[in-house]
């Protein structure tokens, strides 16, 4: 059925071209010089080989064995550590120009802390040797959700300042190793969601909370150490990044960056408490990262509402924090409606959620569908606010893409159609100003999901877990793109029709 609306709505567009009222017409080449299209993943969403070779376990591997994903693990995963050739042969045969991944902290430095494991170093050497051989551009990843389980047992991982001397240690370790090759780091993936997830509400690992805020709370405080845990996050990115213009800049003259997930938020009645809750919604769900990178502190309003509850930056740290990052890389999917909820500042004890006093709804309200809603404009609206608000910084789009059901079709109109969209809201956000570099769709295979497990995926190729061989599929997403990407010229649906009826360009 959704299928059928899919292909019904595909076509309605398809009619609309003829009559110039679907403005989709672009091309790969209607992108400024030196901006790249590719795809995105992270270390154990897709790697596998989780105990060989000497990697230890992070906070997600101990997450999935709990059994968060219902008995899913990324054990094997995509057994990318052993694919990783036939991969890249992939984004080859799609056309993709750059391939986003992560490191593996615990794969390089064991336990997280001590000797680097040659094993760990030999893999990352190979995937990033032959993405390059192939002309496809390594963009790193330092972080993204997998801290080593040692560091969290030991002290309690992003909630302590010790983590700072400790990530830099492992940034060092990266940018000696591979950033001869290496020219696109990003320290952390999405610090927003995984502190929100893993020390407020706690549905994501380590599971940190407080009642009455999160599920299943045994330890941890969700009216501080979500605040503690952005702060130490900040701070051992900006050590890093500190690190990387003083040693390796002008030697490996590559770029360093951090990112973050950002929703465009739209209030839901036009009153002047939901104008202003949405604009509370955007500085405490991602000024809390920018504000700092960009200005040196933390937004007002969330300075006054914390109050003694978030760090103070020194002025040391406020100098190292500010300015600390050549590019933006931004995770956005969806919009959501934002509704005032004053009503929770005046309870005694508050968490990150409270605090910021807002109530959240999806955009179509109720009638929620496993996809996503499709909306491009918030990308361009997203765009045009960082390029008003925050001096209009280098942004990569490092994840955008359409959720789908793990075993539907490989005629993914929807994923087309998202995709579609959103490279023509980017395109027109480019042409009004915003200072975009690329665009990673998320995700280049159907991975361990980090919300869950393998229910839902986002690949350009499906991954088939029933076959021992783990065989990848295109799907028609992975065509669209391909052709996208290959056939420079101008693309609309109409020709994506016509090239799948005349065959693939990926054989
Ligand atoms: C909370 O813990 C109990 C007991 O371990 C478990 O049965 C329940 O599923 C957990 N709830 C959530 C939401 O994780
Ligand atoms: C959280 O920390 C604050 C400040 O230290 C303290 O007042 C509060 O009691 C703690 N809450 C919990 C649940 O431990
Ligand atoms: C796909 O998975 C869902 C949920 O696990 C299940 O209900 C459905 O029957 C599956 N469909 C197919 C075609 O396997
Ligand atoms: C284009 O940029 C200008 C100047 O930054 C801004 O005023 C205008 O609203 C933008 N247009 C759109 C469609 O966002």
């Amino acid at each position: 059925m959704l299928l059928l609306m899919l292909r019904v709505s595909f076509f309605l567009c398809f009619l609309l071209i003829k009559l110039s009222l679907c403005a989709d017409k672009y091309s790969r080449d209607d992108f400024p010089p030196g901006f790249v299209f590719g795809a995105s993943s992270s270390a154990y969403q897709v790697e596998g080989a989780a105990d060989q070779d000497g990697r230890t376990p992070s906070i997600l591997d101990t997450y999935a064995h709990a059994g968060n994903y219902d008995g899913a693990t990324g054990d094997v995963a995509c057994d990318q550590y052993h694919k990783y050739k036939e991969d890249v042969q992939l984004m080859v045969d799609t056309g993709l120009e750059a391939y986003r991944f992560s490191i593996s902290w615990s794969r390089l430095i064991p336990n997280g802390r001590g000797p680097v494991n040659p094993k760990g170093v030999q893999y990352y050497n190979n995937l990033i040797d032959e993405l390059i051989t192939h002309g496809i551009e390594p963009h790193v990843t330092l972080h993204h959700s997998d801290l080593p389980q040692a560091l969290d047992d030991e002290y309690g991982g992003w909630v302590s300042r010790k983590i700072v001397k400790d990530f830099t240690t492992y940034a060092d370790a990266c940018f000696k190793n591979f950033g001869d090759r290496v020219l696109h780091w990003t320290t952390m993936n999405e610090p927003n969601v995984f502190i929100l997830g893993g020390y407020d509400v706690g549905f994501l690992p380590p599971q940190r909370c407080s009642a009455p805020f999160g599920v299943n709370c045994s330890r941890g405080n969700s009216s501080t150490e979500p605040y503690m845990a952005a702060h130490y996050t900040l701070l051992a990115h900006a050590s890093a990044a500190r690190l990387y213009k003083k040693m390796y800049q002008d030697k490996q003259h590559g770029y360093i960056g951090i990112n973050v997930f950002a929703y465009w938020f739209v209030p839901l009645t036009k009153t002047i408490e939901d104008e202003l809750a949405t604009q509370r919604a955007m500085d405490f769900y991602f000024g809390w990262v920018l504000n700092p990178l960009v200005f040196g502190d933390y937004p007002d309003v969330m300075k006054k509402i914390v109050g003694s509850r978030i760090p103070v930056f020194t002025s040391l740290e406020s100098r190292i924090v500010k300015g600390s990052f050549d590019f933006i890389g931004l995770n956005y999917y969806n919009i959501l409606n934002i509704k005032d909820y004053s009503s929770t500042l005046k309870m005694e004890t508050r968490d990150f959620m409270a605090d910021s006093a807002i109530k959240i709804s999806p955009l179509d309200n109720g009638t929620t569908t496993f996809e996503y809603p499709i909306t491009p404009w918030g990308l361009q609206e997203l765009l045009e606010y960082i390029k008003e608000n925050y001096g209009n910084p280098p942004i990569y789009i490092h994840e955008n893409g359409q959720r789908t059901r793990r075993n539907s079709s490989l005629e993914d109109w929807g994923r087309v159609k998202f995709l579609q969209g959103h490279i023509q809201s980017l395109l027109e956000a480019i042409r009004n100003g915003s200072n975009s570099r690329g665009y990673l769709t998320w995700s280049f295979l159907d991975s361990l999901e980090l919300l869950d497990g393998y229910e839902s995926s986002y690949g350009l190729y499906y991954v088939d877990l029933e076959d021992p061989d783990l065989k990848r599929q295109p799907k028609l997403s992975a065509h669209w793109y391909s052709h996208f990407l290959k056939r420079k010229n101008v693309i609309n649906f109409d020709e994506v029709l016509t090239s799948i009826s005349n065959g693939y360009d990926i054989q």
